[in-house]
């Protein structure tokens, strides 16, 4: 190659090179035109490789002339290579772009259905008294529902027309919480402190303040010299509790099978105080069933009866949340409606 044709290509290679580098739209186009303008088969190259056969002085010109050649190139190169990855980089923030003033997707949580929250706070006051939590299966045998708990076989709850009899026979839905009063007693000896929640079955036409199914809070108390007054002052602590510390309770005669003697349990309304309102009606709001547990009962559990005595009390949960919730249809605890449950949020 001759100097001069050698200088032209240099000179050509700088102009075309510079052009196809600042024209490369890519990091590949890129990569190729440095392979086409600098790479070991450029013309760039080529004149390097044949410097050697020229005279010393054209060598020495031809030389610093490809020097500056290249070092253009490589700094178009390392210019255009930033852009492109500048570029790169803005369209990928571009395309992953997230709007941060966006409303964000608020998690709806979860709630406690609304008797499962007074379900805990009445066992939560009876632990705080000192009562252990026991449970009994929803399926009963004769014995633990009726039998222990001194009902006779005649007595109408024992009747198809009352409770829910499973095709076992000899097996029932249990009618009561009761019947964990007898497994209690029957697994441990005296003293016994315990509450008993659980869901209880009767063959009940539903309406509103009716259910075929629902859940009772069951209470007893089996020591020594344990006295009536020891039941009122259990129940006033309870009611005070659970809806402020100006109740009173009121207890009438009452008759269940397996207490002697029995009571049926009214709290002064917590609205209006004991005059009547449209929650309670007559000023009392009758809560529950209580009583001494009968001797019979004991001796049926093998408690020594001379030496224990103990009280025993029942409630229903629906009809406490419904008091304290102002609900009037009971129905609406079972039907599943969301407008209806979101109102407990945050209530436990
Ligand atoms: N088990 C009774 C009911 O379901 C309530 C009760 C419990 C009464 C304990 C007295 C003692 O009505």
């Amino acid at each position: 190659m001759d100097p001069e044709q050698a200088r032209r290509t240099l000179e050509t290679e700088r102009e075309r090179g510079l052009r196809a580098i600042a024209e490369a739209a890519s990091l590949e186009e890129l990569e190729r035109a440095r392979v086409a303008f600098l790479g070991r088969r450029s013309p760039w190259s080529e004149v390097q490789r044949s410097l050697g056969s020229l005279s010393p002085e054209a060598r020495r010109e031809l030389g610093r002339l490809a020097n500056e050649v290249k070092a253009a190139l490589d700094d178009a190169l390392a210019a255009r290579r930033a852009e492109l990855e500048a570029r790169a980089e803005d369209e990928l923030l571009r395309s992953d772009r997230v709007d941060v003033t966006l409303p964000g997707r608020r998690p709806r949580p979860g709630s406690f259905h609304p008797l499962t929250i007074v379900q805990e706070e009445i066992v939560a006051i009876f632990t705080r008294m000192g009562y252990r939590v026991a449970e009994g299966p929803e399926i009963e045998d004769d014995w633990h529902n009726f039998e222990a708990l001194n009902i006779p076989p005649d007595h109408p709850a024992r009747t198809m027309k009352d409770s829910l009899y499973i095709d076992v026979p000899g097996l029932l839905l249990r009618t009561e919480t009761s019947a964990v009063q007898i497994r209690t007693m029957e697994q441990q000896g005296p003293p016994v402190y315990v509450v008993a929640p659980g869901r209880v079955y009767r063959r009940e036409a539903v309406d509103a303040t009716h259910g075929s199914v629902f859940h009772q809070v069951e209470g007893l108390a089996v020591d020594e010299g344990i006295s009536f007054s020891d039941l009122k002052g259990t129940l006033e602590a309870f009611a005070r509790a659970l809806f402020g510390p100006e109740r009173r309770v009121r207890l009438n005669p009452d008759y269940f099978p397996f207490v002697e003697p029995g009571a049926q349990v009214a709290v002064s309304c917590f609205l209006c105080d004991g005059v009547g309102c449209r929650v309670c009606g007559n000023g009392w709001i009758e809560l529950l069933g209580a009583g001494m547990v009968h001797p019979k009962v004991l001796e049926n559990c093998g408690y020594d009866a001379e030496r224990y005595t103990g009280f025993a009390f029942g409630m229903g949960v629906e009809r406490v949340a419904m008091v304290r919730y102002g609900v009037n249809d009971l129905r609406l605890f079972y039907d599943g409606d969301v407008r209806f449950l979101e109102r407990f949020e945050g209530a436990a």
